[in-house]
């Protein structure tokens, strides 16, 4: 027996007291490429959680190592799986001309989470069996009983081996499963500054960082979030079915090695490939893609530096593979017309995955598998003829969104989504167009703006389902931005008490937003500003575990009424909230707890409510 064989055995027969079957510890780094497990590491990952790592680098987990077995393989050996790790702002400044030293850039929404060494964790795999997931904390031991997974409605198994490392059983499912693992000695509680509508976060841990309180008080600092110090999310997907993977060696594939990225901005092949590896753009560039390339594939252990954008007028463009496109060279709201600097442009402000929509042909992106991170702008979006195209999104992942104006994905008419976990600071589920369907979704929110979000404008909107979103966490520090899971905002740029500027022309009906689970202490449940008329809006069943204290108004949520700018009101009919509970009291006119001043804090128009416009029931 060799010396490493008999570590095998020993290590085996050590998990034998928490674990059923004997396992092998995989030594090396070693990966998992079977039939039932994929696993992939980086060779150049850089811990570091406080300053930018080196281009070719990917910054590893400071704190968490991860190993997977699959249940159907019979050496039981555990694989190694690369944790990623993405920080607030990737360690820099404020900076407003990327590579500048010159800081001080516009309000970001990052306030203490930098100073206090935020971080977020992630790692990947894909299966077809149910599979372990062994997770080790370094020289900080933990029981099963110390740990939560989020959603906590998936009720996974964990369990420990007595020796300081945990065991997660992921059962394999078609459509992936994506959760939060959370440790009780690393949880952080964000307090508010005061008790107006404007405030912030504070903390104590930095005398000289901002935002700081000496003594936080549990009334005038009430706790408005709670969040992992460093979170570790698993990603737990089924293999790609062929159609998802190109074929690397035809000669219509454009391979992309690892290292700088080449200009795709004048090649004739339609596929786009990247290998596994590091790749960098720099904070100055992004891939304009030719207008031959209709896919990007990024391979499992691709991990691109850099955001892409479609210029192909092909009736289907995609994005798949199981890599990761990462923004984190990118100053806030890189501005592509202004050298990338941090001045906000709606319109130019760089996207992680952009398009343009070719008019009279109607386009689907198809996006699934890829993870993106740390975008510096809204992630996803389209330019052109915006009725032409639709969106087709499963198994996707957003990470390290902790800008401020980093949305989900804009959803245009005839959009699908599904088995999505966003990571969000911004609108995150944008029902901008009709006939979109939305399903299972796990949403971690950041301070700005609601989930579920199809104002702006007044716009005509019809048969709209949103059935199974998940909200692990909300972390909403103020109440001017429509801290709730569903809203419909006033008109871009004007102010929320200007209540004539609906548009009497226009109408959202069959809507549905159901079966929303909100954990933890959050925000409202909706803030709506009927902008258009509203025939069957349903919402129904949403639970919200605790709603944050009643001195911000965060708590509260709003529904006026709008009238056009001669004073006519907007026409509402069949508006219905069913089955709402906060902390699993149902909250019902009949009950008379759906009040401002009640539990449900519903402040809905009189009128409504009266002429039964409105019904909670
Ligand atoms: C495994 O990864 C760790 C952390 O990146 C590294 O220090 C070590 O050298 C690697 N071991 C092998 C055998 O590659
Ligand atoms: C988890 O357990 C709860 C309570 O027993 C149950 O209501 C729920 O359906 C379970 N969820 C799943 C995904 O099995
Ligand atoms: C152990 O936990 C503490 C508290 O969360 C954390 O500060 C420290 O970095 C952890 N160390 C390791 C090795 O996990
Ligand atoms: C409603 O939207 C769904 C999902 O996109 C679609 O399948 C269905 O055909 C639409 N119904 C109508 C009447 O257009
Ligand atoms: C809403 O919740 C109720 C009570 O739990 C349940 O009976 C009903 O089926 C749910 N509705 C939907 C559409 O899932
Ligand atoms: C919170 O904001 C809403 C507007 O969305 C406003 O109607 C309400 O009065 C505000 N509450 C407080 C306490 O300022």
């Amino acid at each position: 027996m060799s010396p490493s064989r008999f570590k095998l055995c020993f290590a085996g027969l050590l998990s034998l007291v928490g674990v059923a079957a004997v396992d092998n510890i995989a030594t090396g780094n070693t990966t998992a490429d079977t039939t039932h497990l994929q696993t992939w590491w980086h060779d150049h990952g850089e811990i570091n959680y406080k300053t930018p790592v080196s281009a070719e680098n990917v910054r590893q987990s400071h704190l968490y190592s991860v190993w997977v077995k699959s249940t159907a393989d019979s050496t039981n050996t555990y694989y190694n799986s690369f944790v990623y790790e993405t920080i607030p702002r990737n360690g820099q400044e404020k900076v407003v001309i990327p590579g500048s030293s010159i800081t001080g850039g516009p309000y970001d929404s990052v306030t203490i989470e930098a100073s206090l060494w935020m971080t977020m964790g992630w790692t990947q795999f894909l299966h077809n069996e149910d599979a372990w997931v062994k997770i080790s904390r370094g020289d900080n031991s933990t029981t099963a009983r110390d740990v939560v997974i989020r959603p906590t409605n998936l009720n996974l198994t964990v369990t420990d081996d007595g020796e300081g490392n945990i065991y997660i059983l992921v059962p394999y499912r078609e459509q992936g499963l994506r959760f939060s693992v959370e440790f009780k000695d690393n949880l952080y509680s964000y307090r508010d500054s005061c008790e107006t509508p404007l405030c912030d976060f504070v903390q104590d841990w930095h005398s000289d960082g901002p935002h700081y309180v000496e003594t936080l008080d549990e009334t005038t600092n009430p706790v408005m979030g709670e969040e992992p110090h460093d979170a570790l999310l698993i990603f737990a997907s089924p293999f790609p079915s062929s159609d998802l993977i190109p074929d690397k060696t035809a000669t219509d594939t454009y391979v992309v090695y690892p290292g700088p990225v080449p200009d795709l901005g004048s090649i004739k092949n339609s596929v786009v490939y990247f290998t596994p590896g590091t790749y960098y753009m720099t904070a100055t560039a992004h891939a304009k893609l030719s207008s031959s390339v209709n896919w990007v594939y990024l391979a499992s252990g691709a991990y691109v530096k850099g955001a892409i954008q479609f210029t192909t007028a092909a009736t289907t463009i995609k994005a798949t593979g199981h890599g990761v496109l990462s923004g984190e060279q990118y100053v806030y709201q890189a501005n592509t017309l202004l050298g990338y600097t941090n001045v906000k442009s709606n319109i130019a402000s760089l996207r992680m995955w952009s398009g343009y929509s070719k008019s009279g042909v109607q386009q689907t992106f198809v996006i699934t598998g890829v993870t993106t991170n740390a975008p510096p702008f809204n992630s996803i979006d389209f330019s052109g003829d915006l009725d032409t195209i639709s969106i087709n999104q499963w198994d996707y992942k957003q990470v390290g969104a902790f800008f401020g104006q980093t949305d989900g994905t804009t959803l245009y008419s005839g959009s699908n989504v599904h088995d999505i976990f966003y990571h969000s600071n911004d609108d995150t589920i944008k029902t901008y167009g009709s006939n979109i369907l939305v399903r299972d979704v796990v949403i971690w929110k950041g301070k700005t703006a609601p989930i579920v979000q199809f104002g702006w404008q007044s716009r005509d909107l019809a048969n709209i389902t949103v059935d199974g979103v998940d909200v692990v966490h909300m972390k909403y520090s103020s109440n001017t931005s429509h801290p709730s899971i569903v809203g419909a905002n006033q008109v871009y740029g004007v102010d929320e008490t200007w209540t004539n500027t609906a548009d009497l022309s226009k109408t959202v009906r069959d809507m549905y937003i159901g079966n929303v689970r909100a954990e933890g202490i959050g925000g409202n449940l909706l803030r709506i500003c009927p902008l258009a008329n509203y025939q069957n809006v349903v919402i129904e069943n949403v639970s919200l575990d605790r709603v944050s204290p009643r001195t911000n108004g965060i708590y509260q949520s709003e529904m006026p009424v709008f009238k056009n700018w001669l004073g006519k009101s907007v026409d509402i009919k069949g508006f219905v909230i069913r089955g709402f509970t906060v902390g699993g009291e149902k909250i019902t006119q009949k009950a008379g707890n759906y009040g401002p001043d009640a539990l449900g804090g519903l402040n809905i128009a009189d009128e409504l409510l009266q002429s039964g416009s409105v019904v909670i029931e």
